[in-house]
C-alpha cells in the first residue's frame, strides 16, 4: 500500500512527508536522506551564506538525484536575493519562506520553475501567501519546535485548507503516521515535519539535544523570547528560566538572537555545535517529542510514517458502515 496527493505530483515525490527546513539541523545528509527514501528534504539554510547553501545544495546532489528544497528566512532581506540565485542554480525543486511572504524574490523563483511555500501560523497570513502567488503553505500549530504562533493546529489546519485553494502542509507535533492521516483528513495535503527528525541518525544535532528529547514528555516544552526574539517553542531549561521574570529586558529579534551567540547558547550551527549545554543552550523542540523514543535513520522515519497512515486510513474506512438493523432498499 502506498499513499500519494496532489502534492506528490506538483514536486515529483512519492510520498507527502516534508522534512521541515531547520536551520543548524537540516543539513546535507538529512535532506539527501529524506528525499532519497521518497519524502521531500528540505536544507535549513537560515543561517547560511549564499556559497555555503552551494555546497550544501552540491552535496545533496551528490547524495540523492531526487527534488528536495531549501529553507531560509525571508524577514532577512540583506542575502535573499543573492542566496535565491544559488537556489536556482544548483537545481532546488522548492524555495520555502521561514518568516514572511518573499515578494521580492517571487516572480524570480517562478520564472526559474522554482515552487515557492510559505511558513503561516495564522489563517490571515495564509491568505496573504496565496493572494501574493504562493504555491502552498505550511500551516504550523503552535505545538510545534521552533519559532511558532499561538493558535494550535487542531484550529489552525482545517481552517487555513478552507480559506486557501492551493495544497496546505500540515505541521506541529506530527511524529507519525496517525498524524499524517489526520493532516489528511483534516484536508492538508501532507506533513512537514521538524522535531521528529532532529531525533534521526543523520541530523546534524548535539548527541546531548538528541539525548534530551528522547527523555522529554510532552509538558517540558515552553515558549520563550529569550533567544531570538521571536516566540519560539524549546525544551525548558535553566537558561529559559533566568530570563522567565525579565521578559521587559528581551531584545527584538534578531538583536535578541546575537546576544543569544554572544552568550554561547545558539549553537545549533556552528561547527562547535556538539559542546552545546542542555541547562543553557537553545533546543527548539515541539510538544510531539513525549512520542519520540528512538533515533532511527531518516529513510526509516519516512517509512514507518507512510505505513503507519496506511493503516490509520485503512481502520479508519473501516468504522464506516451501514447502520445496524435498518433494511436494505
Ligand atoms: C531545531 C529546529 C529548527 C528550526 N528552524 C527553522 C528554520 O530555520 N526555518 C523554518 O522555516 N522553520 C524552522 N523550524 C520550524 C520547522 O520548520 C517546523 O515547522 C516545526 O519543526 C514543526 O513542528 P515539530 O518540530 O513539532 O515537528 C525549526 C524547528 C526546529 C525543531
Amino acid at each position: 500500500m502506498t499513499l500519494r496527493t496532489p502534492i506528490c505530483d506538483l514536486l515529483g515525490i512519492e510520498f507527502p512527508v516534508f522534512l521541515a527546513g531547520m536551520g543548524g539541523i537540516s543539513f546535507a545528509e538529512l535532506c539527501a536522506a529524506v528525499s532519497e527514501a521518497g519524502g521531500f528534504g528540505t536544507l535549513g539554510a537560515a543561517a547560511s551564506s549564499p556559497e555555503e547553501i552551494r555546497s550544501q545544495m552540491r552535496e545533496v546532489r551528490r547524495l540523492t538525484d531526487k527534488p528536495f528544497g531549501v529553507d531560509l528566512l525571508a524577514a532577512l532581506p540583506e542575502t535573499l536575493e543573492a542566496s535565491a540565485e544559488v537556489i536556482i542554480e544548483e537545481g532546488a525543486s522548492a524555495f520555502i519562506a521561514g518568516l514572511g511572504i518573499p515578494r521580492t524574490v517571487l516572480a524570480r523563483f517562478h520564472e526559474a520553475d522554482v515552487k515557492v511555500f510559505s511558513m503561516c501560523g495564522r489563517v490571515e497570513h495564509a491568505r496573504a501567501a496565496a493572494d501574493a502567488g504562493c504555491d502552498a503553505v505550511v500551516a504550523q500549530g503552535t505545538e510545534a519546535g521552533g519559532h511558532t504562533g499561538r493558535v494550535a493546529g487542531m484550529a489552525l489546519i482545517p481552517q487555513i485548507v478552507d480559506a486557501v485553494d492551493i495544497p496546505v502542509l500540515a505541521a506541529g507535533s506530527i511524529v507519525d503516521g496517525r498524524g499524517l492521516a489526520a493532516a489528511l483528513a483534516f484536508g492538508a495535503d501532507g506533513i512537514w515535519m521538524g522535531t521528529r527528525f532532529v531525533a534521526a541518525r543523520e541530523a546534524r544535532a548535539a548527541e546531548s539535544y538528541k539525548k534530551a528529547i528522547l527523555e522529554a514528555g510532552s509538558s517540558d516544552t515552553i515558549v520563550t523570547r529569550c533567544y531570538s526574539g521571536k516566540t519560539m517553542r524549546v525544551l525548558r531549561n535553566a537558561y529559559v528560566d533566568e530570563w522567565a521574570d525579565r521578559t521587559d529586558e528581551i531584545l527584538p529579534f534578531p538583536e535578541q538572537s546575537a546576544l543569544s551567540y554572544r552568550e554561547g547558547v545558539m549553537n545549533l550551527s556552528l561547527d562547535n555545535y556538539e559542546e552545546m549545554d542542555p541547562n543553557r543552550s537553545c533546543m527548539p523542540t515541539g510538544q510531539g517529542c513525549g512520542r519520540i523514543d528512538d533515533l532511527p535513520p531518516a529513510g526509516e522515519i519516512v517509512r514507518r510514517v507512510v505505513e503507519q497512515a496506511c493503516q490509520t486510513l485503512a481502520r479508519m474506512q473501516a468504522l464506516v458502515v451501514e447502520p445496524a438493523g435498518r433494511d436494505r432498499p
